[in-house]
């Protein structure tokens, strides 16, 4: 079992370069392959979501190949199987945006449906609601959906809760239907305007995309393109937690503030500098943290990912501060493991009671999740003493070369893999 060992409380001064959006890049390189022709991504994180997403395309037939450091080239031409692999889309949710494209390209798509996740239970239903409303015959087999459709006709599609999913997977079935689609309560997040961008470089006709109606005219075919993804703002907030933590002073390269708001907001509320340019933002930790009340909300209210970051912090701030999580039901796993380290955490339902300051202390502990994986980076970099953090295969999901960049800001922090030899 490969792990992190962190040595905790040291001042972090440096420079940190985000990667481009796990969250855009996932969608962007399956809408790729809804051309038959190459198109080439640049700002592509090389996370092992990245890695999934495109094995699961090459096994339908697409063609996808990494062209030096954060480009990839996706050609659609030799998609032809429309049944997507469990064993690997069991392995991430994001893979159920392949089914949109099946259906919009080949007519068909046979899909596993997603299993639950360790931040709650994560249905799909909204995802099918949207391709029966563009005119799919969807069923639901042995653990899989099949949705079949001569050819998708535009129609209107009201978005339950307003998902991410929902809105990306049927923007992607929309693009080549047949007839204008109206998506109403649609996604805003900048990864929907990033796709939308892509769509449209591609000769897809798409208008509203960040706001909560979009339009897109159905096109017969879509041709090749050059796109650079967006960066990641859950990276960069969790960089600039961090910094706000155990700066010094930190850094964060290729940000965009404009997508951080109430992130920024909130760390400014509690006492935070900032110091924003047009590609960077920079963080310093101030001698007090003041408490906060923080609710998640859909974009552009504080983002549910960041959630984990964030009430890490509060654990330093001086007094009670409530996090409610409104978007996931089961995204507070990784507090058990940051009262182990001292973190002074309850949680009733759905919102957590944090009372600080409290003395970190390094521990032995376990990520569950991606961004609660993160969560307890940020308390092993900040705790006195050594941490060992396993379950990397959750934090190698959506933060590249996450101990190069700390160590760039001069943490004390070591990857030991599993042994190849069993000692
Ligand atoms: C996307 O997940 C992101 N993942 C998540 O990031 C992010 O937390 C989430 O949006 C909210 O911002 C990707 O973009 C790959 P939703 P998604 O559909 O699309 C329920 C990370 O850490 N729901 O907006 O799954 C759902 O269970 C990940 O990078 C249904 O009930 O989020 C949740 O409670 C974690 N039925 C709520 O809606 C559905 O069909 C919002 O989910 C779909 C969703």
């Amino acid at each position: 079992m490969s792990k992190l060992v962190i040595d905790g409380n040291k001042v972090l001064n440096g420079v940190i370069t985000a990667s481009g959006a796990k969250n855009s890049a996932l969608p962007i390189i399956v809408a790729s392959a809804l051309a038959e022709e190459e198109s080439l991504l640049r700002n592509v994180p090389h996370g092992t979501d990245v890695e999934t997403i495109c094995s699961i395309l090459s096994s339908l037939g697409a063609k996808v190949s990494w062209d030096g450091p954060g480009q990839l080239r996706v050609n659609g031409a030799g998609l032809k199987k429309s049944k997507a692999p469990y064993e690997l889309v069991r392995k991430m949710r994001a893979s159920f945006y392949v089914a949109g494209m099946l259906l919009g390209r080949l007519g068909e798509a046979v899909v596993p449906l997603p299993g639950g996740c360790s931040i709650g239970s994560r249905p799909v239903d909204f995802h099918i609601k949207g391709f029966e409303a563009l005119g799919a015959d969807v069923t639901l087999e042995h653990g899989s959906m099949k949705a079949r459709a001569k050819r998708l006709t535009g129609s209107k599609y009201y978005v339950s809760r307003a998902s991410v999913g929902a809105t990306v997977n049927t923007m992607l079935a929309a693009v080549l239907a047949d007839g204008t689609t109206v998506l109403e309560n649609a996604a805003r997040e900048p990864e929907v305007v990033d796709l939308a961008n892509l769509l449209s470089a591609m000769g897809a006709k798409i208008r509203g995309a960040g706001m909560d109606v979009i339009r897109i005219e159905g096109v017969d075919r879509l041709h090749g393109t050059e796109h650079e993804i967006i960066p990641d703002r859950i990276e960069v907030g969790s960089y600039l937690i961090l910094g706000a933590m155990v700066g010094g002073e930190v850094v964060v390269e290729n940000a965009m503030g404009e997508h951080l708001r109430s992130v920024l907001a909130s760390l400014e509320a509690i006492g935070v500098k900032i110091k924003e340019s047009t590609t960077a933002i920079q963080v310093s930790r101030p001698d007090k943290l003041a408490p906060l009340n923080i609710v998640t909300q859909q974009y552009p209210g504080f983002p549910t990912d960041l959630q984990a970051p964030f009430s890490v912090l509060l654990t330093q701030a001086d007094g009670v501060s409530t996090v409610r999580e409104t978007i996931f039901d089961g995204r507070f796993k990784y507090v058990d493991e940051l009262r182990r380290m001292g973190a002074d955490i309850q949680v009733e339902r759905d919102t957590a009671i944090i009372t600080g300051p409290a003395e970190l202390a390094g521990a032995p502990v376990e990520a569950t999740d991606l961004r609660g994986g993160m969560a307890l980076v940020i308390g092993a970099l900040s705790a006195q003493g050594r941490s060992e953090i396993i379950g990397l295969e959750h934090i190698d999901r959506g933060y590249e070369n996450l101990e190069q960049k700390l160590q760039n800001l001069g943490a004390s922090v070591k990857r030991f893999r599993a042994n190849a030899v069993r000692s």
